[in-house]
């Protein structure tokens, strides 16, 4: 079975659907980026996968043992995150808060866990900064430290280079794509299609036409529609 599987998904607010229609599936070891128009769904899919959001109908299913709580997430930024107060090492802390349930304090082993990730992102030296200091580059790098200390198999990225620069948005790609290449599934949403047929081993289009196919169908589809 797939790691993931999405049935026939209709999202909406207040029985109101946005979109219907979704149907695919997510290997391990898949890159799948989602993209699509502002107000398309994109958001509310990934929090529907993450169970934060309830679908109008259909399913999301997990297979291969992968748990709710396994999943890694990297909301997308808005400014209030921006402004956090607190340390870089409480925000990626805070990533090992799942698997805490109610217990406040931090284990050894989540502490060690959140240096590990903080060491793949090349932030040990930010530790003790205040986020919300931080350049948008950097902050990032924070969030997708925190994100990975949730993350077991399956890392879920919405615009995580949005607002940043060329050369930073190129460095956040390779973090994600050696990530995808030491075993990570990544589902990421972007506006940003070059980037997507770089590194996307498959693509989920949103929209009035649903696509979900790999990076070479869609690149054949594209080719043909032209
Ligand atoms: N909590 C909510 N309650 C009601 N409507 C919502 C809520 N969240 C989002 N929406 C609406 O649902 C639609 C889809 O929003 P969503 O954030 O999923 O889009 P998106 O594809 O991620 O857009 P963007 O590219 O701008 O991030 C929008 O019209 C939005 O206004
Ligand atoms: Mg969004």
């Amino acid at each position: 079975m797939a790691l993931l599987t999405v049935k026939d998904l209709v999202l909406g607010y207040d029985s109101q659907a946005i979109i219907s229609g979704i149907n695919f599936t997510v290997n391990e070891g898949n890159y799948l980026c989602i993209i699509g128009e502002n107000g398309s769904g994109k958001t509310t899919l990934m929090k529907t996968i993450l169970g934060l959001s309830n679908p109008l109908d259909g399913e999301v299913l997990f297979g291969d043992g992968l748990k709710k709580n396994e999943i890694g997430y990297l909301p997308q930024q808005t400014v209030v995150q921006k402004d956090f107060p607190a340390s870089v090492e409480e925000i990626v802390l805070s990533g090992c808060q799942s698997k805490t349930g109610f217990n406040p304090f931090y284990s050894a082993k989540q502490k060690q866990l959140a240096k590990e990730n903080m060491e793949k992102m090349g932030i040990t030296d930010l530790a003790k900064r205040c986020y919300r200091d931080l350049s948008g580059g950097q902050q990032q790098r924070v969030l997708l430290s925190r994100a990975l200390c949730a993350a077991k198999k399956v890392l879920l990225l919405d615009e995580p280079v949005a607002g940043l620069d060329p050369i930073v948005t190129k460095e956040m790609y390779s973090l994600i794509n050696n990530l995808n290449h030491s075993g990570m599934s990544i589902i990421m949403i972007s506006h940003d299609i070059h980037a997507a047929l770089e590194y996307a081993s498959h693509i989920l289009f949103v929209g009035d036409d649903l696509f979900f196919g790999t990076k070479e169908e869609y690149l054949q589809l594209s080719k043909e529609t032209l």
